[in-house]
């Protein structure tokens, strides 16, 4: 019997970074890329990318919601990828879709695991449990200081929200967390420094990602 044939391949593609690491630029231009090379792509974003996630959204990152002790965060962040992965990203990698989300589980384990102190591996668990162990297949990381972050966020002379408000240390603790979780896995990320030219940085990602399509496409027909 001959079976049909597959699908082709989905993709599910995370930036992550400190914030001002440019994450939002970089998702943009790959996104715009890959459309011309004549992909479909979903962009989206965490938290949100579902009416449920947008309010869990503005609940968690808003200043005046009154006091949100650090389990709670996480569990609100929790429940919004929860959303996430099962009306969005599992979906549309099933059709075949390019999934191009602005941050992922890695931002709890940073944020919330390492920057709050609930533990990385509690938050990994939570959020496995929250996502039905769905992992992206690249995360791009960019790799921002402290320091370089504020300078960036305060050029873009945006208000700061309650996670970005926090002192340099807790930027601190985030980066170094990102970088270990990059260093555990090297096959599932691309770790570049933020501080590179932006044209620079969109071709490293492109490549990386069309490699990586050209693979997985090739492994799973
Ligand atoms: P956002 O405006 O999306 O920031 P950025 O443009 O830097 O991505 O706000 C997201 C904020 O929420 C950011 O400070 C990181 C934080 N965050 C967590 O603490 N945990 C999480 O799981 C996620 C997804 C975000």
């Amino acid at each position: 019997m001959t079976l049909p044939p597959s699908p082709p391949a989905g993709l599910f593609i995370a930036f992550e970074g400190g914030d001002g690491a440019g994450k939002s630029t970089q998702a943009a231009l790959l996104t715009a890329a890959l459309r011309a090379d004549g992909h479909v792509v979903l962009r989206t974003r965490e938290p949100g990318g579902t009416p449920v996630g947008e309010k869990l959204r503005s609940l968690v990152l808003d200043h005046g919601q009154g006091e949100i002790d650090a389990r709670c965060e996480a569990l609100i962040f929790a429940a919004a990828r929860a959303a996430h992965t099962a009306q969005v990203i599992a979906p549309a990698v099933a059709r075949g879709e390019i999934v191009i989300s602005d941050r992922y589980i890695d931002s709890s384990i940073a944020y919330q695991g390492a920057g709050r102190g609930l533990g990385t591996a509690a938050v990994r668990q939570l959020n496995e449990w929250a996502t039905e162990g769905l992992w992206p297949d690249l995360t791009v990381l960019l790799d921002v200081t402290p320091e370089d972050g504020r300078d960036r966020r305060t050029a873009a002379d945006a208000a700061e929200d309650r996670l970005e408000s926090e002192p340099d240390d807790f930027h601190a603790d985030i980066r170094h967390s990102f970088l270990e979780l990059a260093a555990a896995h090297p096959e599932r990320y691309l770790v570049l420094a933020a501080r590179l030219p932006i044209p620079e940085l969109a071709a490293a990602i492109h490549a990386r990602v069309l490699a990586l399509r050209a693979r997985l496409g090739a492994g799973r027909t």
